[in-house]
């Protein structure tokens, strides 16, 4: 396969390293900045001896190399600064987004997009829009990561191995993110009958912090360890057609009573991109929540110029 990643700065240098560390494909790491994604991908070459693993990964500024790219992973935009919101970023990256869009749609009209830039929903709402492309083959990674992280928090507060724990989060990646403590478990056994609701409320609080909380630790740009892993571990499900369930941000046809609208929701991922949107039965409060932020995005989306 011929995966192209847009953008190399901390997530997609990373990700390239790793899918093609995982023997993903031919990876292609394009960056607007003259010489930046080549001499990235020349330090990465450098690093096949030492790893012991052959892989092929190039660099360039040139955007027309991703031609035929079987799956386009876009990271190119600006990362949150401390104090931003990722909303903030909306029409700047929106802009970006959209001269890249014209090019994967005349130069890789059948390939898969995986989208990161952020505010990730409406990013990927808008990447849809702008490509024309089927919604199955444009998915947004943001609440796997979510996931992910509650995953962490909910290990580290039970002491158990984080592979013990099957975490889920639905809604937006930001600030309407739901994670699902109800049906979250260890195990099997529901996160509800392992912690108590206060102690659980505050998992929950720092699950919906925690990119914020890297932000302002790391003090410029943002999270990109555990991002570019979220990226390569939707890339397998789709190069292996695993036909996984994993969470994405989807566009929602009348699921959930939602309608164009691109959310994080379970789906079933593999060879051609989101195979299936899962419905999951929902609480009422749950629901209500997910409809509230869905009603959002869809203002927030109305807020785009470009
Ligand atoms: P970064 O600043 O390190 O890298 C972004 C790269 O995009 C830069 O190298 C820049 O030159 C490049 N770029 C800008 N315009 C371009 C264009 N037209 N064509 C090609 N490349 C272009 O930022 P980082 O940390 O890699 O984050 C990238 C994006 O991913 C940000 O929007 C960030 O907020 C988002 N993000 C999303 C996550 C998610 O869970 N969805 C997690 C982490 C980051
Ligand atoms: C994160 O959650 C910045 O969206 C990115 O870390």
């Amino acid at each position: 396969m011929k995966i192209s990643v847009i953008g190399a700065g901390n997530v997609g240098s990373l990700t390239a390293l790793r899918l093609a560390q995982d023997g993903a494909g031919d990876i292609l790491l394009v960056d607007i900045v003259k010489g930046l994604a080549q001499g990235k991908a020349f330090d990465l070459e450098d690093a096949r001896y030492p790893l012991q693993n052959n892989y092929r990964l190039e660099g360039t500024d040139d955007i027309s190399r991703i031609k035929d790219s079987d799956l386009i992973v876009i990271t190119a935009g600006l990362a949150r600064k401390p104090g931003m919101t990722r909303e903030e970023l909306l029409n700047k990256n929106a802009g970006i987004l959209k001269e890249i869009c014209l090019n994967i749609k005349k130069l890789a009209p059948q390939s898969i997009l995986i989208e990161v830039t952020n505010p990730l929903d409406l990013m990927t709402r808008f990447v849809l829009k702008a490509t024309g492309f089927s919604p199955s083959r444009v998915l947004g990674m943001g609440v796997s990561l979510d996931a992910a992280r509650f995953a962490n928090l909910i290990a580290a507060e039970l002491n158990v191995p984080v592979t013990d724990v099957e975490a889920f989060v639905i809604g937006s990646h930001g600030e309407g993110m739901l994670p699902l403590a109800r049906v979250t478990n260890i195990k099997g056994v529901s996160l509800e009958e392992k912690l108590d609701k206060g102690k659980i409320e505050g998992l929950v609080k720092k699950t919906i912090n925690r990119g914020a909380e890297i932000v302002s630790l790391l003090g410029s740009g943002s999270a990109y360890f555990a991002p570019s892993a979220a990226i390569s571990d939707i890339v397998q499900a789709i190069t292996k057609d695993q036909k996984r369930t994993i969470g994405v941000s989807a566009y929602l046809n009348g699921e959930y009573g939602i309608k164009d609208v691109c959310i994080g929701t379970l789906c079933s991922i593999g060879r051609q991109g989101i195979e299936k949107i899962i419905e999951i039965s929902l609480q009422k409060d749950e629901s209500e929540a997910l409809l509230s932020c869905a009603a959002n995005l869809k203002v927030q989306y109305s807020n785009i110029t470009v």
